[in-house]
């Protein structure tokens, strides 16, 4: 029985940091373990010129513990009014790795968003000269979609259209949640890759909502029926080296979850090596966990895989904070509903 895995240290190509006092409790937990992250964009106000990102980056460097070697890689918000100039500038010097695209109205703070995407179209084709990947976030929004056929349908209705008419553009489909993502990315050459969150391989639809309602399972992309969760454990743990981590560790304030309107977001940097480390030795594929962690998104975004190592020890179970506390008030860690036996190794 395996009960130590040295891998390569690993990298989350999808995070949302915040700011302010929520930035400087949150950043920690995944700079213990993590040596970069691509950094989401939507703060209020969103992160749209390349003059943005660098201050944004500069305060993540300013929060951050000292002595971590913690590496930010930014990106812009995607928006009908990105000038191509500005953007081509903060690529040039490698102050943004990727853009993203929120469809309008798709998530947390996406009101900038694209509307019409034919009005980002000429942006889109300068990224595809330059090689600039396209983060997604595959969701349309119109009212009569049902909540659990949006990532479906934006793959059929925006995401194939754009990638048809500008081949060449790498896309990362973020946060896939479908058998029909999985399908879609895996089929899909290597222009396209897909991030798969911590939650996604643990939680269905029935985790949010039956025997009560959970708000902390509450999360967009919405988890979804249980066939598409084993689509995306099969994914995951497959060796596929289109598909990688990116745990959308999205932290809100328990007061900002529980409400009438919460939010959507579950907050996973804490305990997400633990988490996977048992998803993938339950699937018989612990040495395709540092594939899926540490190789293949430093490949899709062609960046050199870390140097150095983690090691993950099995044993006694390992206990998390329940809640980490912020600022701006406590923010509860990702319950995986099972006991937790692998740690990283301080
Ligand atoms: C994210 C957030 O809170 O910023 N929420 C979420 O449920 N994942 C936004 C996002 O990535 O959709
Ligand atoms: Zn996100």
């Amino acid at each position: 029985m395996t009960d130590r895995l040295t891998i390569r240290r690993p990298d989350d190509w999808h995070l949302h940091l915040r700011d302010g006092d929520m930035l400087k409790a949150v950043l920690p937990e995944t700079a213990r373990h993590f040596a970069r992250a691509i950094i989401m964009p939507n703060l209020v106000p969103p992160v749209v010129t390349g003059a943005d990102a660098a201050d944004y980056r500069d305060r993540i460097m300013w929060a951050k513990p000292k002595n971590s070697k913690f590496q930010p890689l930014m990106t812009l918000y995607l928006t009908e009014e990105t000038e191509v100039r500005d953007l081509r500038a903060a690529a040039e010097i490698r102050l943004i790795t990727a853009v993203k695209l929120y469809p309008a109205g798709a998530t947390t703070n996406s009101q900038s968003g694209v509307r019409d995407f034919r009005n980002v179209m000429r942006v889109l084709e300068n990224m595809a000269q330059i090689g600039l990947p396209l983060c997604v976030h595959g969701e349309v929004t119109d009212a009569e979609i049902d909540i659990f056929d949006r990532e479906a349908v934006f793959i059929e209705t925006v995401l194939d259209p754009i990638r048809r008419e500008i081949p060449e553009l790498r896309v990362v489909m973020e946060h896939i949640t479908t058998r029909d993502g999985v399908d879609y990315v895996a089929g899909g050459g290597d222009t396209i890759g897909g991030t798969i969150t911590t939650h996604h391989l643990v939680i269905n639809r029935n985790h949010i909502l039956a025997g009560g309602i959970k708000p902390h399972y509450y999360c967009l992309p919405v988890a979804k029926r249980e066939e598409h969760r084993l689509a995306l454990r099969a994914a995951a743990t497959g060796g596929d080296p289109s598909f990688f981590l990116g745990t959308d560790s999205a932290p809100h304030t328990d007061a900002a979850k529980l409400q009438p309107c919460g939010c959507a977001g579950c907050f996973t940097a804490t305990n997400t090596l633990s988490i996977l480390a048992h998803v993938f030795e339950e699937e018989g594929a612990l040495d395709r966990l540092e594939g899926f962690a540490s190789r293949h998104g430093p490949a899709f975004y062609k960046l050199p895989v870390n140097e150095d190592t983690i090691t993950l020890i099995k044993g006694d179970p390992v206990t998390y904070p329940t809640q980490i506390e912020t600022g701006d008030g406590p923010v509860t860690v990702f319950d995986p509903g099972f006991p937790l036996h692998w740690r990283v190794e301080e």
